[in-house]
């Protein structure tokens, strides 16, 4: 047996089988299909590492394109607005409508044979078009047409702010006038909040805000059965629950499972997927959400936020917010700002008052295994 891994362990890559989302997919090609600008066509996901917001990105681009949209795929990192202005729209106006002038910075010549008796000096200025020209000549092109641009911006950051200010501003005028234009954005929660704390930036505070989690059961057994199928193999009825309980129904952690059991039978050569090669192939998939999800998290964290992690690994369960207070000698008052903002950062949650525990699958068990190990230098003289 011969068959290629059908899973996809990694980031960004939409995987063979996209599952549910449906709601946020319907709503938003729904906000497409009216014929005037739609609150429906700002869209802002957010959502932990690894929970699927540039694969949902994906997703809705592919429903605007299926829909005659034409889309903008960006990230936001710097040169952001350089690109839609230098490069994307550019290249879009052009080929759609030859006739538009797209003039672009040709540079300045300097005068030839400096010095020279006959030089002559020809400059060429030429504008370079604004972003909300271009724009606005797009727009207006594809309105003719019935369809419109959506730009989708993945990764963001306060790192870009000033393009998307710029570029939030923009969007708001041409909101305004009526024209055919979405916007579709994903970014990690803390960076969001951030984003929408900064100056200038309004207009995206008023998009709908979709915070992305574990995927619905039904959905997850989706994920993991039809790949399965697809290459004629076949799920043990408790090997499919127990892989299901194990992924709490975190995406990457369900290609991930997928991906190392799918591995563990093409090694024996077996066809029927059980309990027995669930069990030896999670410690797999767990140690690639240790390396992949929990390693990047923890490091972005401050000593503070980690140490409470830490605290709460000792439990099995729920964690009480008090029980962490007093192994950290602190007040509960004081733990609780560390509390809110491990919340606000999606990694733990809080099921019940005074409660906490781990949003991640696994998160726990990492922390036990890789407590970080400090080792002094030589003492310090008194
Ligand atoms: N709806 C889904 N159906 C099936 N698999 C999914 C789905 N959403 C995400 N995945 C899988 O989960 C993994 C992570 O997805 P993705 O890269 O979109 O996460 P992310 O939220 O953008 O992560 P990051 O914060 O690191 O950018 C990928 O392997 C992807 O294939
Ligand atoms: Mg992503």
């Amino acid at each position: 047996m011969n068959i290629a891994n059908p899973f996809t362990p990694t980031f960004g890559i939409t995987p063979q089988y996209f599952v549910g989302r449906d709601k946020i997919l319907s709503t938003f090609m729904d906000g497409l299909k009216v014929k005037t600008a739609d609150a429906r066509r700002m869209l802002l996901l957010s959502g932990a590492r690894g929970v699927g917001k540039t694969v949902a990105l994906n997703a809705l681009e592919n429903t605007a394109i299926d829909n005659g949209w034409l889309v903008i795929s960006e990230t936001a990192i710097p040169g952001l607005k350089n690109r839609l202005v230098m490069e994307h729209l550019p290249t879009l106006l052009s080929e759609l409508d030859p006739k538009a002038q797209i003039k672009r910075i040709t540079g300045v010549q300097i005068p030839a044979g400096l010095g020279g008796v006959n030089f002559h000096t020809e400059q060429k200025y030429v504008a370079s078009p604004s972003l909300r020209s271009q724009l606005t000549t797009l727009c207006d092109f594809l309105g003719k047409h019935s369809t419109g641009l959506v730009l989708s911006i993945d990764e963001l950051h306060t790192g870009a702010l000033a393009d998307l200010q710029e570029i939030a501003a923009t969007i708001q005028h041409l909101f305004r006038e009526g024209r055919p234009i979405a916007l579709i954005m994903a970014g990690l929660p803390e960076n969001i909040d951030k984003l929408l704390d900064a100056p200038g930036i309004t207009f995206l505070r008023r998009a709908q805000h979709e915070v992305l989690g574990a995927l619905d059961y039904e959905s997850a057994r989706l994920a993991l059965e039809l790949p399965i199928q697809s290459e004629g193999l076949m799920w043990h009825h408790d090997a499919l629950q127990n892989t299901l309980e194990i992924s709490r129904g975190y995406p990457y952690l369900i290609q991930a499972l997928g991906s190392c059991i799918f591995d563990a039978a093409m090694t024996l050569q077996q066809r029927e997927l059980t309990l027995e090669l669930v069990k030896t192939a999670a410690e797999s998939a767990l140690t690639l959400v240790g390396m992949n999800v929990h390693r990047p998290i923890l490091r972005s964290l401050s000593d503070r936020e980690q140490a409470f992690l830490y605290a709460m690994a000792q439990d099995e369960g729920f964690s009480r917010v008090s029980d962490i207070a007093q192994r950290l000698d602190v007040s509960s008052n004081y733990i609780s700002q560390y509390r809110i903002r491990l919340m606000n950062k999606h990694v733990v949650y809080s099921p019940v008052h005074g409660k906490i525990s781990f949003a991640m699958p696994g998160m726990r068990e990492f922390l036990r295994r890789n407590k970080v190990q400090v080792l002094p230098m030589w003492e310090e003289k008194s």
